[in-house]
């Protein structure tokens, strides 16, 4: 555990647009910075950062948080995890607590899993090093390829012993357990027990995530004439999902961002490569096609995107189907055909970066003319084999999202395909009205799903007596409350009679502590306990105590009310309306200068909406107490009950009213 002063020096020094910034490239705009969210898929960006806050916030997903927060969803670890990876970015040293036995054996499957990655990339840099046979068999493999040394440094590679258990050993007997040996994949077990290496007499390339851990090897033969495959790759696991990691963006993220480009291969040696001829822009699929998850993965750094292709034809037919996806997430894509019998590997060792680009910049061509080209060289003169090469080019031209990229292909691939462009638009526009019909059943089905479910939610609650306080206007009215809280908390409200200030918080607390009111949400409550025990802290500021706060839920759940909008009950609807005469929805001013109204009437809407509740859980029981032809005393207690209730409604209902008509 890390200490909370360590914490607190971490939450100080991180700056959000630095943080960010690593992972997602932001332009100015205003005050804040924006850019495309990595958390959802999207074309243009509603993902900001604003440096003066210290937070992010995407208006799209609704995703939003501190530097930390940005770590823990990016990097999908633990608040623990994310505090480290910040510290380390800049050089704060943590002072972590003795983690008690309970503790410790809470430590997360994942964390433990990079751990033994690490522990098995810096074993196998060691055994090429320093072994004999790392030396001899696996360094001498990489020199006679033409890696320099600096290079083999930096992707971390590494050679495993051809030995059944060497790696396997060493690892036990460091202290690491059999069971996230196997889970990464590193070893294997027999059915006696016994592990054996996964990755024997290969050479080792290890994969990095964008954030430079290692969660998979990839291990290469060494010998051409050898009968297993080629290569062997760690399987899927909790840590490595293949589909969404790209080998070489953590090298290449950087440059990616300066070039404004991204060049695309196949496999670890081409990435190496070229990074030693100086181009570093480069990241490889492995060998498969694309995956949407690479694809975005590709799309946070850049727009534009060249694929290197080695000259074999039937390898550029198998990955044009994935190249699409590219086209649908609307990144411009280029495609460079290298000269005959060579791939980016041997292309890039026999040129420096300067002429290696200028090779590039002379030959690529956009992506839809060269399949169209392609696909004319193969139909010939076969009408058939013509029609449905159109078909096929107008589908990858229709699922093109921008309208005037869109338009400049029609062009084009007219003049290619010798058509009239009339006929491509027709076909491309019957194309997405197909979709677009299919994409509405889909939601159709989705929606009278989730109303069923939430019929479905409502029944249980009536039927679950303890769930009183239940019901989203309930909620959403706490969240107001605890919205004006966080902002203007430490502000003052009233002066009093005797000359002191009265401030916000201070004011609902009295005012929840009137009424005994305890949310559903523990959250909530643990949001009130902090505040009470805080808010005569000297520099109390409620945003910034919360903001930053060491407990991750309640410092997310600060962000999302400093960053979500009042929620308009019908009240305030009302209310704006009469205002205004404007019949639109208009967020409530939250100037400090009114805060003397607003604040009282929010805890009265929320006691209202508690007390709507409260009535109509009453009402259902005495339904049910009616239905089962219960006593009739029991049934006329719960009658004058909701009487009483019902009046204090409407008391309540006509303090609203006043105050409404005070303003006015
Ligand atoms: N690949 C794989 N398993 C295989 C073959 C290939 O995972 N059996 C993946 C690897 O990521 C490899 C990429 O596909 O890097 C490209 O394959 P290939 O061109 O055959 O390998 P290279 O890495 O280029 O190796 P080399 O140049 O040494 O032949
Ligand atoms: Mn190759």
């Amino acid at each position: 555990m890390i200490d909370s002063a360590t914490i607190a020096r971490i939450m100080d020094t991180a700056r959000i647009e630095e943080v960010v910034s690593d992972y997602v490239s932001l332009k100015k705009r205003g005050v804040n910075l924006i850019g495309l969210c990595p958390f959802h898929d999207e074309k243009t960006g509603s993902f900001t950062v604003s440096p003066a806050k210290g937070i992010f916030k995407c208006f799209g997903c609704g995703k939003g948080g501190n530097a930390v927060h940005f770590i823990m969803e990016i990097e999908q670890v633990s608040f623990t995890e994310a505090l480290k990876i910040v510290a380390k970015k800049y050089n704060i040293e943590i002072r972590e607590r003795e983690l008690s036995s309970e503790e410790l054996a809470q430590q997360n499957d994942r964390e433990s899993m990079y751990i033994v990655n690490s522990y098995a990339q810096k074993y196998f840099t060691q055994q090429l090093k320093e072994h004999p046979d790392g030396k001899i068999i696996g360094l001498g493999y990489f020199h006679e390829r033409g890696f320099r040394d600096d290079i083999i440094e930096k992707f971390q590679l590494g050679y495993s012993l051809d030995q059944r258990d060497a790696f396997a050993q060493a690892a036990l007997k460091a202290g690491y357990k059999k069971e996230y040996l196997v889970k990464t994949g590193l070893c294997m077990q027999q059915d006696n027990g016994q592990l054996t290496d996964r990755f024997r007499g290969r050479v080792i390339f290890p994969v990095h995530t964008l954030s430079g851990k290692v969660v998979a090897f990839g291990g290469r033969v060494l010998k051409k004439t050898e009968k297993t495959a080629k290569y062997v790759n760690s399987p899927e696991s909790e840590i490595y999902h293949k589909s969404n990691e790209l080998y070489g963006i953590y090298f290449a993220k950087h440059a990616i961002v300066k070039k404004d480009c991204c060049y695309l291969v196949e496999g670890y040696t081409d990435v190496i490569s070229m990074h030693q001829a100086g181009i570093e822009n480069v990241v490889a699929s492995s060998g498969t096609s694309l995956t949407t998850g690479q694809i975005k993965l590709i799309h946070r750094f850049t727009n534009n995107v060249t694929i290197l292709y080695d000259g074999d034809a039937a390898g550029i037919k198998a990955s044009i189907r994935g190249i699409d996806l590219l086209l649908e997430e609307g990144l411009n894509i280029k495609v460079l055909l290298l000269p005959d019998g060579e791939d980016p590997d041997s292309f890039s060792r026999k040129q420096n970066a300067s002429e290696f680009i200028s090779y590039v910049e002379a030959h690529q061509t956009d992506f839809i003319r060269f399949k169209t080209n392609l696909l004319l060289d193969e139909a010939g003169n076969d009408p058939i084999k013509r029609a449905g090469l159109i078909q096929d080019v107008v589908r990858s031209i229709a699922i093109i999202p921008n309208n005037i990229v869109r338009q400049v292909y029609i062009k084009d691939c007219s003049t290619l395909l010798d058509i009239n462009e009339e006929v491509l638009v027709n076909a491309i526009n019957k194309i997405n009205r197909q979709k677009k019909e299919e994409q509405n059943k889909a939601q159709h089905q989705t929606l009278s799903t989730t109303e069923n479910k939430t019929a479905q939610d409502s029944a249980n609650s009536v039927n679950s007596e303890t769930s009183l306080l239940s019901g989203s206007v309930v909620d959403t009215e706490t969240r107001n409350l605890l919205k004006v809280m966080v902002r203007y908390g430490e502000r003052t409200l009233f002066s009093l009679e005797d000359g002191s200030n009265q401030t916000v918080g201070e004011f609902i607390l009295q005012e929840l502590g009137i009424d005994h009111i305890v949310f559903e949400n523990p959250l909530y409550n643990e949001f009130i306990e902090e505040y009470r025990q805080h808010q005569h802290d000297t520099d109390f500021i409620a945003e910034k105590f919360f903001k930053f706060h060491p407990n991750s839920a309640l410092s997310q759940l600060a962000i999302n009310l400093i960053t979500e909008k009042y929620t308009l009950s019908k009240i305030h609807y009302r209310f704006q309306v009469s205002e205004n005469a404007k019949i639109k929805e208009v967020e409530i001013p939250t100037d400090a200068d009114r805060l003397y109204e607003l604040v009282p009437r929010l805890i009265l809407e929320l006691k209202n909406s508690l007390l709507e509740e409260h009535i109509r859980q009453t009402v259902l029981k005495l339904k049910h107490a009616c239905e089962q032809k219960e006593d009739m005393s029991k049934i006329k207690e719960l009658m004058d009950y909701c009487d009483a209730l019902n009046t204090i409604k409407r008391d309540l209902a006509k303090s609203l009213g006043d105050r409404v008509i005070n303003k006015l």
